[in-house]
């Protein structure tokens, strides 16, 4: 991916000093699409990262940025510094799962969370790319896009929910029963970013994999719940940190490869959407040099993803939306 030619941009990290942030941090560090790397966080150990991250011998230049999480006017100064010029900002502030807990346990801490983050985004750089990762993403989505709308600098084209981990497990799983390189294989995750509201669509992988009923039933309760396999098997240490940096990587460099001009980039993520009656949705996106150029809709479900999608996914997804936006207008 990339040359010396390859052009380069701004890269954010907001919660660079955690489980996700500093792997995530360490892979942009080494991109050839980054020209300098900003990662922020409210410890002070951030400071370290980026000098850590500055000695690596790659031409992109690294900086640490620290809040201050008691005084609320500092940080949001160090904030706007980290932030000013960013083409792209990737969000993986916030506190992760626990053993027993569903990513919507999170939304009391996170949601304020990423809405003062956003809120730095739009005074400091209105026009970047915003890349959530931060959970529950169903819900911190619209809460940015509320937060931008408040702000008067909402461009939904510019708005994504990094979806990409269902996609990166959904290939390895599936490659893995198949016998084939998961680099191979196509496939498409629609609706949102946990539990039930994670729909891959197993009946239209390209190549083609064979499944039978069971094998689906059990393959699609696999990727929905991927997550809680990592987080049981960390055991109170935490959710999936390095699979979600590779994802988040993958997704960051669409984005920046997308800026570049280069054409036919496409990822599923989850975005404003008019794909169905939900604001929001995931599903595969054209990336171009201006966002989100086109939602991909998706067609032909079979009778088991259609009955998944109508009586669980938007149900589901409808409720975490309706609480993202109620945030923001309660704030
Ligand atoms: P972590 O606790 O290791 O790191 C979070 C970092 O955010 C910490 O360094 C913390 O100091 C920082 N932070 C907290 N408040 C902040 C603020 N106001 N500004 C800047 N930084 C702040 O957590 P981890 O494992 O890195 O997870 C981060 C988030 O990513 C969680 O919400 C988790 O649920 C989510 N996640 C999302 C996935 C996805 O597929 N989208 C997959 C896995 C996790």
């Amino acid at each position: 991916m990339g040359n010396k030619e390859t052009k380069r941009f701004n890269v954010a990290v907001l919660g660079a000093a955690g489980g996700i942030g500093q792997p995530l941090s360490l892979l942009l560090a080494t991109s050839p699409y980054v020209q300098r790397l900003h990662v922020y966080d409210v410890v002070p150990v951030v400071n370290g990262v980026g000098v850590d991250l500055s000695h690596i011998n790659t031409p992109v230049q690294c900086k640490g940025f620290a809040g201050d999480l008691k005084d609320a006017e500092a940080s949001a100064k160090t904030l706007r510094e980290a932030l000013a010029g960013s083409d792209v900002v990737v969000i993986p502030a916030g506190v992760p799962r626990k053993p027993g807990m569903t990513r919507a346990d999170l939304f009391n801490v996170n949601a304020g969370i990423v809405a003062g983050l956003v809120e730095g985004i739009a005074d400091a750089c209105p026009k970047a790319m915003v890349c959530i990762i931060s959970n529950p993403v169903n819900a911190t989505v619209p809460i940015a896009a509320e937060v931008l709308k408040k702000k008067g600098c909402y461009d939904p084209k510019r708005l994504f929910g990094v979806s990409t981990l269902d996609v990166v497990r959904a290939r390895k799983f599936i490659a893995e029963k198949a016998q084939i390189d998961p680099e191979d294989l196509d496939i498409t995750v629609i609706g949102g970013h946990s539990g039930v509201t994670i729909l891959p669509l197993l009946s239209q992988t390209s190549p083609k994999v064979e499944l039978s009923d069971e094998e689906i039933e059990a393959l699609t309760s696999r990727i929905q719940n991927a997550g809680t396999e990592v987080v049981e098997a960390k055991a109170g240490g935490g959710s999936a940190t390095l699979s979600m940096a590779y994802a988040g990587y993958r997704f960051a460099t669409s984005v920046m490869a997308a800026l570049s001009g280069k054409s036919g980039i496409v990822e599923c993520a989850y975005v404003p959407s008019d794909l169905t009656d939900l604001s929001f949705f995931a599903s595969k996106v054209e990336l171009g040099p201006e966002g989100a150029k086109s939602i991909v809709p998706f067609k032909d479900l079979s009778k088991f993803e259609t009955e998944k999608l109508e009586n669980e996914v938007k149900v589901e997804l409808a409720k975490n939306i309706k609480q993202g936006v109620e945030f923001v207008a309660n704030l």
